[in-house]
């Protein structure tokens, strides 16, 4: 923080270690009350050539050894640990998760600091045996892994602790240098997050931090050539111009997906099928670019399941998230949830039946499950991103596998049945780059790689995988 506006706190971004303020600020409000929190530097063009120059300075002048960047890591998960209530707070308030999920995004986003930690100090080239081609006799080869640069990291609001974490961490891991775009909605735990670095002993430059709006900042980042790759999570229209404008320069694109998961007639625990389809389709208000949102389930358990994921809906407590035991909070603004509510209604108009959920107050779309949809139908075809789920019956497994891949995109996907080689057929018949068997698309281990296909995007997060996207990879010949 840096000042303070009629006792709200201003933050400016964060520039080779110091705060800098901006010349002009953009208001945080609390996802559910609606007030103003606190503001943040809208940065200008000069603000984001300032950054990247500090950046790029910082990897062509200063230099951390692995172990440096080890313990430092290593350091800000401890402090992240000391000061976890605090910033599931921040996360509460600025995002709107409520509080139980705010708390296990904490969790995570330690967990991913401290894999990342563990893969820089992993990184390393191998011996290429070259003399066993004719020719090279007298020559020995290996390669070594190199940073790639200044990355810039565009993190999104739905995760904005652990996301931030997936980029950052293993970008310093492997001995890079960052400058971070995070959400506009949602930038004051990225800011506390870049704090505690340097309290743990990051040196400036390494982590410049700047804020704004995803337009104009993320054109200006855009625009600047000194960036050797771009790390971004968000919408598919975004990722999709990142891509039109960088060239030949590395990118890694994780976007949407409208996640199907299947229940097959031998699914081996009906109501945990029905719980966690309901439960992960709806937490975080949907808002997780793995969220359950497609159920194919077999004609002759349908009506149970059904009944089931109706009770296991109707269960949840939805309001304010800074309560212990509220279970869905509100969308990340009302226009999104007017937005989700519309394309409701729209399914109605086409066919579909609400058995539970479609009211909204303000932000808050209630736990929406709807039978009868088609695939025409928004809340089907495209990424819904609310927590609203389509249940859907199906004949013949074959079908479901087809409907399934019937998408845009391909980044999760689940099945439940107890048939091994069912699940085997699944996991190489889904054209996902995951799935999960006996739980749900929206199972994550931040340590397993995790990255669709399709307009879902491309290249790998989870740290072992990040530090790889983020060097490249030098092969060194010596001539004996
Ligand atoms: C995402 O929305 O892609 C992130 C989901 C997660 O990390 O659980």
């Amino acid at each position: 923080m840096n000042s303070t506006q009629s006792n709200t706190p201003v933050y400016g971004n964060l520039i080779g270690g110091e705060w800098v303020a901006g010349k002009e600020t953009i208001p945080v409000v609390h996802k559910f009350s609606g007030e103003t929190m606190a503001y943040v530097a809208k940065s200008s063009k000069e603000d984001v050539h300032y950054a990247v120059s500090n950046a790029l300075e910082t990897f062509k002048t200063k230099q951390l050894a692995p172990y440096e960047r080890y313990e430092i890591l290593t350091r800000a998960a401890e402090i992240f640990k000391q000061r976890k209530e605090e910033l599931a707070f921040i996360i509460v308030r600025e995002g709107g998760k409520v509080l139980k999920d705010a708390r296990a995004e904490i969790d995570r986003g330690i967990q991913t600091f401290i894999a990342s930690a563990e893969e820089g100090k992993r990184l390393a080239g191998k011996e290429v045996p070259i003399q066993g081609q004719p020719g090279n006799e007298g020559k020995l080869a290996f390669t070594i892994r190199v940073p790639v640069g200044v990355i810039c990291a565009i993190t999104p609001f739905n995760f904005p602790f652990n996301l931030v974490a997936h980029k950052i961490a293993p970008a310093i891991a492997a001995g890079n240098t960052v400058v971070l775009k995070p959400a506009g909605v949602t930038p004051i735990i990225a800011l506390t997050m870049a704090q505690i670095l340097l309290e743990a002993g990051l040196p400036g430059g390494f982590l410049n931090v700047i804020n704004g709006s995803g337009r104009e900042t993320g054109k200006y980042l855009l625009e600047d050539e000194r960036i050797a790759m771009f790390t971004f999570t968000g919408s598919p229209e975004v990722g999709r111009q990142i891509k039109s404008q960088t060239g030949i320069r590395k990118v890694t694109l994780e976007l949407g997906n409208n996640s199907p998961n299947i229940v097959h007639k031998d699914a081996p625990d009906l109501m945990k099928a029905a719980q966690l389809c309901v439960t992960k389709g709806v937490s975080n208000a949907g808002q997780a670019c793995i969220s359950v949102q497609r159920v194919y389930v077999h004609r002759d358990i349908y009506d149970e399941f059904v009944e089931k994921a109706v009770q296991a809906a109707n269960s949840l407590k939805v309001g304010n998230p800074e309560q212990e035991d509220t279970d869905v909070g509100p969308m990340i603004s009302e226009s999104e949830a007017i937005r989700a509510e519309t394309w409701i209604h729209e399914a109605v108009q086409q066919g579909a039946k609400v058995l539970c959920g479609g009211v909204r107050e303000g932000a808050v779309l209630h736990p929406t499950l709807l039978i009868g949809a088609t695939e025409e139908m928004k809340v089907v075809c495209q990424e819904v991103f609310a927590p609203v789920v389509s249940l859907i019956q199906y004949d013949d497994i074959d079908q479901a596998l087809e409907a399934a891949n019937r998408s845009q995109f391909g980044l999760q996907a689940g099945l439940f049945t107890s048939n091994l080689q069912l699940a085997f057929k699944a996991a190489r018949v889904l054209e996902f780059g995951g799935v999960i068997i006996n739980d749900v698309s929206t199972y994550r281990a931040d340590i397993m790689p995790y990255g669709g296909i399709k307009d879902s995007g491309f290249g790998k997060e989870g740290p072992s995988y990040a530090v790889q996207e983020m060097t490249e990879e030098r092969i060194v010949v010596i001539n004996l």
